[in-house]
């Protein structure tokens, strides 16, 4: 074969070969080799002393003695551009490639191997294409996009800069080639590939895979970045967590939730409750700590394992015992001792009670929650109280849901876990004054705690697991009756507590009040000497009251300064207080009290009322003047009071003009008056009082001071029932007043009244109207 030119240069037609290792040279590129083997550096030298043209040839395998049988057969013809020799002998080249070209055959093989080839010209490669032109684009594009997401590929920013200029398709070829870092293998296919379009169709292919990874990379790159930010934050906050944790003395959690579950099998739960409560851990065991939630769900999970499921304090029912628990209690109340011994005589009948509720009613201080731990004493049952006092809002019975911030079970089971038994006696106090408002019935929560039907499985919104109330012994209490609930008020079975006499005071602050207060004051039993005398005028002149509570205040005032005498003097004298002491102790005479009327008079009578504070004594007057015949009304008079009052006035026109009394009562204005007006009156009890003023009015008789009346009158004379009756004569006694006259259905209540009231006063029950002014007026 004759010599050929390329670019000009003449190639010969023998050449010495290079065998390359690990590296494959393209034509119209330069790249930088080392040659080192010794047949490759007689090569070198050889070409060098000629014309620069080394046949390169890639070899199959990297051993370092090859023969001709380990080359492949096309390589390049590159022309040496520079040399650098090392000082080992080695040289570092640059070497330009010229074109490709196959090997005929070897022409020698030592020193160095000498081939005889032949050029393989790049097939239409003067003429392009439309495709070839798209695909050189394409694989251009590629190749920048491989550049640019290769973050430490050796691709200089000019090659691919210059890529875009390059017209030449076998330059472009070879350069992309080169620069992608391929396989041998395949290098040496695009090699010998002697079509473009095939050669760029396989650049192609092979940058598509090429972009596939490196896109791979990128995400995983950026995944594993991801996650070992994530990582390292998490475990910065974690460390934090424990020394803020350490800091603060917080158990580990896991210490927790073992020593809740300890709890919860300690807690006797029944099995529906021990099923939340282990629900609730597991939920508990998840959640990260510090979560809000967590906190909410430890104080449920608290709550849970605090409450007497099936804790009892075991129960006697000595009937002997709690009458003498009762006795050595209180004093008195008598009627009230007994309901509630009969009341408990049932119960160790039945075993378990499944009767109405205790609802004792009586004024302020007269004993009911007193006697409520007595109860709780004599059953050797744990005593709680709850005060239902201005309670609007169901909530406040039943709990909030749990979902409320702060949420917390209501009153009663907050009671219940107080007393830590499930059978205490559980006294509601002031259920009288539960409201009724938009946050709901307050009573309808209390009806299903009290119903004995229902009280087996109590549901509060916190708990959200029923809770058996049926071995509560609940009392409730009240001042009156008449704003509870009927509802409520059916479920309730009434004990009233009506008051004390002054006598009955005298008893308990003798036995009772001062006693206790010698006990909390250190005083010994002799060291004070309070005669009766005394202790009536504290009852009579500085209390005003149906119950002792505030004489039992009056007496702390005065143990008070007697205590603080007795320690600064550091005398060992008794003192007896008289009254000049009570005076100097207590100030003067707060109250004088209601008396009877001093003399007879016309249109004046004494009547008697009640209050939630126990009874009163006031005085009805009346009067007429000229006028147009109008009825008018003072002092605070209610609606049903001023209706009894034109049913008097009717009776009493009636019964004057039946004995004969010419009068035209149509040209008279009729004035009843009943003072101390800022108390308001109502009421039909005032009814025989009023009449007998009036017809003392209209006879001119008077009426007899020391009388005193209550009672209702229908329009024909008729007396009827009024209630509150001990509480009216106490407050009779208490005036001085020595005959009252009742209606006669309420002969009955006498059995209340303390025997000494009964000593001292008469009483006159009467029928009708008649029997009322044959006895009140002169
Ligand atoms: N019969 C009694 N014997 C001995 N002490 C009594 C008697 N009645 C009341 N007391 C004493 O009077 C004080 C007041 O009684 P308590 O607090 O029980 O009144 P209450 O009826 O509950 O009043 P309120 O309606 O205002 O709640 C207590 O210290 C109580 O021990
Ligand atoms: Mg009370």
């Amino acid at each position: 074969m004759a010599n050929f030119r390329v670019n000009n240069i003449l190639i010969p037609q023998e050449l010495p070969l290079i065998a390359l290792k690990n590296t494959v040279l393209f034509p119209r590129v330069v790249i930088p080799l080392i040659v080192q083997r010794s047949k490759s550096v007689g090569a070198l030298d050889h070409a060098m002393a000629k014309d620069r043209l080394i046949f390169f040839v890639t070899q199959k395998n990297i051993e370092d003695n090859v023969s001709e049988r380990d080359l492949f057969t096309t390589g390049t013809i590159g022309r040496i551009v520079s040399v650098f020799k090392l000082p080992d002998g080695s040289s570092k080249v640059d070497v330009e490639g010229l074109t490709r070209a196959k090997i005929i055959s070897f022409t020698a093989k030592e020193p160095f191997f000498k081939v005889t080839a032949e050029p393989v010209l790049m097939k239409n490669g003067n003429e392009i294409n439309l495709e070839e032109k798209a695909l050189m684009r394409l694989v251009v594009d590629q190749f920048r996009s491989v550049s640019e997401m290769k973050p430490f590929a050796n691709i200089l920013p000019e090659i691919v800069y210059m890529m875009n200029q390059l017209k030449d398709v076998e330059q472009i070829i070879s350069l992309v080639t080169i620069n992608l870092n391929l396989e041998i293998q395949d290098q040496q296919h695009i090699l010998e590939t002697d079509r473009a379009l095939d050669a760029l169709k396989r650049l192609n292919i092979l940058l598509g895979r090429e972009l596939e990874i490196l896109e791979a990379e990128k995400n995983v790159a950026k995944e594993t970045k991801k996650q070992i930010g994530k990582m390292q934050k998490e475990l910065f906050l974690r460390e934090q967590l424990k020394s803020i944790e350490k800091e603060l003395g917080v158990e580990d959690d896991r210490d927790e939730i073992n020593m809740l579950k300890d709890k919860i099998s300690a807690a006797d739960m029944p099995k529906e409750v021990h099923g939340k409560a282990m629900k609730e851990l597991n939920r508990l065991g998840k959640m990260p700590p510090f979560n809000p939630e967590a906190s909410y769900l430890r104080t449920y999970l608290d709550w849970l394992v605090e409450l007497p499921w099936s804790k009892k304090t075991k129960e006697k029912i000595d009937l002997k015992e709690a009458e003498k628990i009762l006795n050595d209690d209180h004093y008195g109340l008598d009627r009230v001792k007994e309901r509630i011994l009969e009341y408990l005589a049932v119960q160790k009948q039945v075993g378990k009670m499944k009767g109405p509720i205790l609802c004792l009613v009586g004024p302020p201080g007269t004993g009911k929650t007193s006697i409520g731990q007595s109860i709780a004493r004599a059953l050797g049952r744990k005593f709680v109280r709850v005060s239902l006092g201005g309670l609007r809002d169901e909530a406040e019975i039943r709990g909030h849901r749990r979902t409320y911030v702060g949420a917390l079970p209501g009153r009663i089971v907050q009671g219940i876990h107080n007393a830590g038994v499930k059978n205490p006696v559980f006294m509601l106090d002031e259920i009288d004054k539960v409201g009724i408002d938009f946050r709901g019935d307050p009573s309808a929560a209390l009806l299903e705690a009290l119903d004995p039907q229902q009280n087996h499985a109590f549901s509060d919104h916190y708990l959200e697991i029923p809770f058996d109330l049926s071995d509560v012994l609940f009392v409730a209490t009240a001042n009156i009756l008449d704003t509870i609930p009927p509802a409520l008020r059916d479920r309730l079975e009434v004990i009233e507590f009506p008051g004390y006499s002054e006598d009955e005071k005298l008893h308990i602050a003798r036995d009772f009040l001062i006693p206790k207060l010698y006990k909390d004051h250190g005083l010994k039993k002799n060291s004070i000497s309070i005669p009766n005398s005394v202790l009536a005028d504290v009852i009579r002149k500085h209390t005003r009251e149906a119950g002792v509570r505030d004489l039992e205040r009056q007496l702390a005032s005065i143990l008070r300064k007697v205590t603080r005498k007795l320690v600064e003097t550091s005398s060992k004298r008794q003192v007896v207080l008289n009254s000049d002491l009570l005076h100097k102790y207590l100030g003067p005479a707060r109250f004088s009290h209601q008396v009877a009327e001093t003399q007879d008079e016309v249109g004046v009578v004494t009547g008697l009322g009640w209050t939630p504070v126990g009874g009163e004594v006031f005085s009805i007057e009346v009067s007429k003047m000229p006028g147009k015949g109008r009825l008018i009304l003072t002092g605070q008079l209610g609606a049903v009071m001023k209706e009894s009052a034109q049913a008097a006035l009717s009776f009493a026109r009636a019964r004057a003009a039946k004995s004969g009394v010419k009068e035209d009562f149509n040209r008279d204005d009729i004035h009843i008056h009943v003072p101390s007006g800022a108390i308001k009156k109502d009421g039909p009890s005032a009814g025989t009082a009023m009449t007998t003023a009036l017809v003392s009015l209209f006879l001119k008789k008077p009426v007899k001071k020391e009388v005193c009346m209550t009672g209702e009158v229908t329009l024909r004379g008729k007396v009827l029932e009024i209630g509150g009756v001990k509480e009216k004569i106490l407050a009779a006694h208490r005036a001085g007043l020595k005959v009252a006259i009742l209606p006669l259905e309420n002969k009955k209540d006498m059995d209340d009244i303390p025997k000494e009231v009964r000593r001292d006063m008469k009483f006159v029950f009467a029928k009708t109207m008649e029997d009322v002014l044959k006895t009140a007026l002169r």
